[in-house]
């Protein structure tokens, strides 16, 4: 499976990903926003460890009737599902095909498949992890009032989030490209499986991503199956890739999520996709100050009012246990 595949408009979206701050425009009138709050002179996130940290945010917080989380891929690191441009996707050697690589080509949807097949079982396996966890104590305690993840992992739901936006669509879903049924990627794995008898036992090494390590001798023969619902339509996971683009109803819930909110809090993004970015934009330029809890630069730092450089599993702990969440 490759996770890497699931992003935002091809119009702003890379197949090589950009360096962060790549491509960033001048800093926004307004940038921080017009009623963010000063904290300790600085965004600068040197000067914060994990407790000053929490105690920032909290701070940020306060007063805040509702926050709105944009969730991206280094929520999930600490649960084994390697991000895209952090640390741990550096190493990540496969490029992402695109929606119209997979689409032109029967022989490059079986490649995807096959890899996908075998790259879903890591998926599976994933649990939300402590920061999931705290993300949805705050929600239950009506501090964050809604979640906007660019993840595709469902981990969100897993650690039991009331509602989440799912910016970029869901594994755990397939999508008929010719009747657009939708269905559960638990049935299609287990078709798969019964195709590919083969494929059981193959320990393939995984890519950061999950996208599974598989020459193209041994993706050639996959067998891949058709829609159920129509018997003949291409199946399709149910995320956006690179070169397709978020549909607009979507966006809008999202624009609708973040605009009443108090603020907006950015969590494990590196904001380079402008699928993302644009929320941190807009709650900038309405005077929406947002925070940023990220380990390495993001392309949205100069939009903030708050920046942490810290581990999102702890201090999103932290931060929930002030709060009594
Ligand atoms: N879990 C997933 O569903 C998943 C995984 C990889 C990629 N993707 C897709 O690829 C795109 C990636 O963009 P993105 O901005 O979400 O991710 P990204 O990889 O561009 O950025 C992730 C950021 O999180 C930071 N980070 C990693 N672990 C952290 C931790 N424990 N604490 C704090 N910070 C941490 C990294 O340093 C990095 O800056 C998205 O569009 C997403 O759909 C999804
Ligand atoms: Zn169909």
């Amino acid at each position: 499976m490759d996770i890497g595949t699931v992003t935002g408009p091809a119009e702003q979206t890379p197949r090589t990903p950009l360096a962060p701050g790549a491509g960033i425009k001048e800093p926004e009138a307004g940038v921080g926003g017009r009623n963010a709050p000063p904290i300790g002179g600085t965004t600068g996130s040197a000067a914060y460890g994990l407790e000053d940290g929490a105690e920032a945010l909290v701070r940020f917080l306060a007063g805040r009737r509702s926050a709105v989380v944009l969730s991206g891929a280094g929520l999930s690191t600490e649960s084994g599902i390697p991000d895209y441009r952090g640390v741990t996707g550096r190493l990540r050697p496969s490029v992402p095909m695109t929606f119209q690589d997979f689409t032109a080509d029967e022989a490059n949807r079986r490649r995807y498949w096959a890899r996908s097949h075998l790259g879903w079982r890591a998926i599976t396996q994933a649990r939300p992890n402590t920061g999931h966890l705290a993300v949805t104590r705050l929600m239950r305690s009506g501090l964050v009032s809604g979640v906007i993840t660019q993840n595709v992992d469902g981990l969100h739901s897993a650690a039991g989030a009331p509602e989440t936006i799912d910016l970029h669509g869901r594994l755990d879903r397939v999508v008929c490209l010719d009747c657009g049924d939708r269905s559960a990627r638990a049935r299609l794995d287990e078709r798969l499986a019964h195709a590919n008898p083969g494929f059981r036992d193959i320990t393939a090494a995984t890519n950061a991503d999950g996208d599974a390590e598989l020459p193209a001798a041994r993706t050639a023969d996959f067998r891949i199956v058709a829609c159920e619902a129509c018997r003949v339509g291409t199946l399709k996971p149910d995320v956006v890739f690179f070169g397709e683009n978020v549909p607009a109803e979507r966006v809008q819930r999202c624009y609708d999520l973040v605009d009443p909110s108090f603020a907006l809090l950015v969590l494990g993004s590196s904001l380079t996709v402008m699928s993302g970015l644009r929320f941190a934009r807009r709650a900038a330029r309405q005077g929406t100050p947002v925070a940023i809890v990220n380990q390495g630069p993001t392309r949205g730092d100069a939009l903030a009012a708050l920046r942490l450089d810290l581990p999102l599993g702890q201090t999103l702990t932290a931060l929930a246990d002030r709060f009594g969440a």
